[in-house]
């Protein structure tokens, strides 16, 4: 059978639209934090919307299941296949036009396979700006991004995937292709499949192209390094940020030193803006302005000079060139690598909970995880001011990192969950469900959506061949 399913794909897509030689296909079954490790009949590289409709026939026939997969970078698990080695992985790696920018419309028309990055660049070189920013848009892809509704950190200002996105194209399961691609901010014709399909990790279709929002490009942007006492005070800064700045800010991330000492052990940070002991937390901001440098820095020191003269601020370094902002940033984003590729597995939360709670929601799920595992580490860290931090616990220094990951996860997944629901949070802010978080999902999610949700898998993926196991 599967040799007749793989002459079928193969007269589809070609020599070079089929991997199945064992190493090659390796990369593609294993996710960026290699925890999950699977196997696949074949790797699929369509190279347009007509081959991807084709092969979901093919597949259909042959009751085969698909993985679509984009620049595998996800942090649920959520493009790998399973172990059987029955699984189709589909890659959007050659779909990766550039269709049509349309500059006084601010949007770009690009194929799913499109990396963010590049995304950026294109929109750059047309005096444009792209704003979705995360550490792996180097490597993601914008199908992806929208599969999995990724957010980052200009979600502040610009909002996640969802909100930058106009319309789609995609293949459903039963290898129709939905043609929504308009560049429109208004049309209410009825039930959106572009909003059902985005946030929904493989699991109803496969989106081959999207049509982005652009924005004009900002002319300064400053970058300020803040040193804080507690995290109560981080919140009230951005209080203050916000009403000040309003539309300036674009980014306010929260960063704890348990994360700036891995990031400086994985060798990836020589240096800091502020000594990485100085203080309990750091916050990085951003604020970006249409007018001029001068406009924004007057801007910010302004707010921060006011915030230090009233105690709430330890101490600050604003970035004075483009170098000095980047090096910022690169700190940032080492956090994320570091604590997977140098520290190791540890027990990954990625919640969100009212800004106005968060404080008190972390003296509270801290105090239990303390008690309960004592010398516990948390890297709590990421984007507070859209409410959305990452809660990434670490054994104790004595202990095995990894048996510790295994043994105790569920019951440390039970302590913060059940503190952020209780908070009115969400288990998932941004990176999605897949394999993950699925059970934690069937645990805490509220009936009826669960219902609501299985009956739109039901019908738009009856013989449940769209990345099976994952979500629901
Ligand atoms: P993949 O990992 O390949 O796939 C993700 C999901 O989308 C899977 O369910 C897959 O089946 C599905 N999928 C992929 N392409 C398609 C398609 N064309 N049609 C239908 N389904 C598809 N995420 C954030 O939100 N914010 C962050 O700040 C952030 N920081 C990160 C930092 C690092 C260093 C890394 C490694 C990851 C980070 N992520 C972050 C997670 C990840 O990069 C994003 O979720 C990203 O959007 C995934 O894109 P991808 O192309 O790699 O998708
Ligand atoms: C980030 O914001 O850097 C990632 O989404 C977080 C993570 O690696 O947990
Ligand atoms: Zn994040």
């Amino acid at each position: 059978m599967s040799t007749t399913l793989l002459s079928a794909l193969r007269e589809t897509l070609g020599e070079r639209g089929m991997i199945t030689d064992p190493a090659e296909k390796a990369p593609y079954c294993v996710d960026w934090r290699k925890k999950y490790v699977g196997d696949t009949l074949a790797v699929c590289l369509p190279s347009s919307a007509l081959e991807v409709a084709a092969l979901v026939r093919q597949c259909a026939e042959f009751n085969t299941a698909i993985v679509p997969q984009g620049g595998n970078t996800g942090m649920s698990g959520a493009a790998t296949p399973d172990s059987s080695g029955k699984q189709i992985v589909v890659s959007m790696k050659r779909l990766n036009r550039v269709r049509a920018v349309d500059t006084a419309n601010y949007s770009i028309t690009v194929e799913a396979g499109v990396i963010l990055q590049t995304l950026q660049d294109e929109a750059a070189k047309h005096d444009r700006l792209f704003p979705l920013a995360i550490g792996s848009q180097g490597s993601c892809m914008i199908g992806g991004n929208l599969a999995s509704n990724a957010g980052g950190t200009a979600v502040l200002r610009y909002g996640n995937a969802r909100e930058l996105c106009l319309g789609i194209e995609a293949v459903l399961p039963n290898g129709e292709i939905v043609n929504a691609l308009q560049g429109l901010r208004k049309n209410n014709v009825g039930y959106s499949l572009r909003d059902l399909l985005i946030g929904s990790e493989g699991t109803l279709g496969i989106i081959t192209a999207a049509t982005m929002k652009l924005f004009p490009r900002p002319k300064a942007q400053v970058t300020a390094w803040i040193a804080l006492e507690s995290m109560d005070d981080a919140i009230a800064l951005f209080q203050v940020a916000f009403a000040k700045l309003g539309a300036m800010l674009t980014a306010f991330e929260l960063i704890h030193p348990l994360g700036l000492e891995m990031a400086e052990r994985s060798d990836a940070v020589k240096s800091f803006p502020l000594p990485r002991d100085s203080a309990n937390w750091f916050v990085l901001m951003e604020a970006s302005d249409g007018e001029s440098e001068a406009h924004a820095t007057a801007a910010i020191e302004v707010m921060l000079g006011e915030e230090i003269e009233a105690g709430r601020i330890l101490d600050v370094a604003v970035a004075g060139t483009m170098a000095q902002s980047q090096s910022m940033w690169a700190i940032r984003e080492a956090i994320s690598v570091a604590q997977s590729m140098v520290e190791g597995p540890h027990i990954k939360h990625d919640i969100s909970v009212p800004i106005s709670r968060f404080a008190e929601f972390h003296r509270v799920t801290f105090a239990a995880l303390s008690e309960r595992y004592s010398g516990i580490r948390v890297n709590c860290f990421g984007h507070i001011g859209d409410g959305n931090l990452h809660y990434n616990v670490f054994a104790p220094l004595a202990s095995d990192q990894a048996s510790f990951g295994n043994v105790e996860s569920e019951a440390i997944n039970r302590i913060v969950h059940d503190r952020v629901v209780e908070f009115g949070g969400s288990i998932s802010a941004e990176h999605g469900i897949g394999q993950l978080r699925r059970d934690e999902l069937a645990h805490y999610g509220d009936p009826a959506s669960m219902q609501a949700m299985r009956a739109i898998k039901q019908a738009l993926d009856p013989k449940g061949l769209f990345n099976p196991g994952k979500v629901i």
